[in-house]
């Protein structure tokens, strides 16, 4: 057995044996294969927050444009495929709004393909959309990205493997040792379960928070279809957050 059988069979294995309520990614998570000898194996080293903040990069409200939040017009023409718009709210364990915090995207385009040296698979770039953007949360948590619905494309962790399309969210906290790493996926994406990465997730209702809600109120006439994805920082409906930036 190999390819995607003996994958799904290992994330079989894995989910069958795990504690019941483990919500987030395992970070040795051999059906992922890189995460065998990348993922962290001694204990995290802690930086003094206030000693960061003496080397680490500033901004403030001037510096994010509100344009910046449209991955639509950023070049001279419109990219290619289904525009969309991703609303939610950054909130706290008790259900408070995180104000003025910077909420940084990437994706692919609509064909699956990013600007980026290692992706060279023959899917076609767009000229029109460089997949980045940024905003920072208004004063009840919202933010508001218009955009492009990423595709799905193949990865090099086994034979014929896709990832399910899905969109990178960085989230700055208070200051620059907080930052989190996640991202958010489709509803009804046939890729879900064969995809290691969204599987490291052992807890069904854990993965299933990754997951945006279609909101038909969102949607604009003849502009754009909406979805709608809640972010939760703590407490037990805590967002599952990666620890290191995935494909
Ligand atoms: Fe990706």
């Amino acid at each position: 057995m190999d390819g995607q059988p003996l994958i799904s069979k290992e994330i079989e294995d894995i989910h069958s044996s795990a504690t019941p309520g483990e919500t987030q990614p395992r970070l040795d998570f051999p059906p992922y294969r890189s995460s065998l000898l990348r993922h962290p194996t001694k204990d995290l080293r802690h930086v003094d927050p206030e000693g960061a903040e003496l080397f680490a990069p500033v901004f403030g409200q001037s510096d994010v444009d509100v344009l910046e939040a449209d991955l639509t017009i950023q070049a001279g023409g419109e990219p290619i495929g289904e525009r969309i718009t991703v609303r939610g709210r950054l909130i706290d364990g008790d259900g408070r709004p995180v104000r003025g915090q910077l909420i940084e995207v990437w994706q692919a385009n609509s064909a699956g393909r990013y600007i980026h040296k290692r992706d060279q698979h023959p899917a076609p770039i767009d000229p029109n959309f460089t997949g980045v953007g940024r905003c920072l949360t208004d004063d009840d948590g919202n933010y508001l990205f218009t955009t492009i619905k990423p595709g799905p494309y193949p990865w090099r962790n086994h034979h014929n493997a896709w990832r399910p399309a899905h969109i990178h969210f960085s989230l700055f906290g208070t200051d620059f040792t907080q930052r989190m790493i996640t991202q958010m996926y489709f509803p009804g994406d046939p890729l879900f379960a064969l995809d290691p990465i969204y599987q490291s997730i052992t807890d069904p209702a854990a993965r299933d928070r990754l997951i945006a809600g279609y909101d038909h109120d969102e949607s604009r006439h003849e502009w754009s279809m909406g979805y709608r994805w809640d972010i939760v920082l703590t407490g037990s409906h805590r967002t599952p957050m990666e620890t290191e930036e995935d494909a």
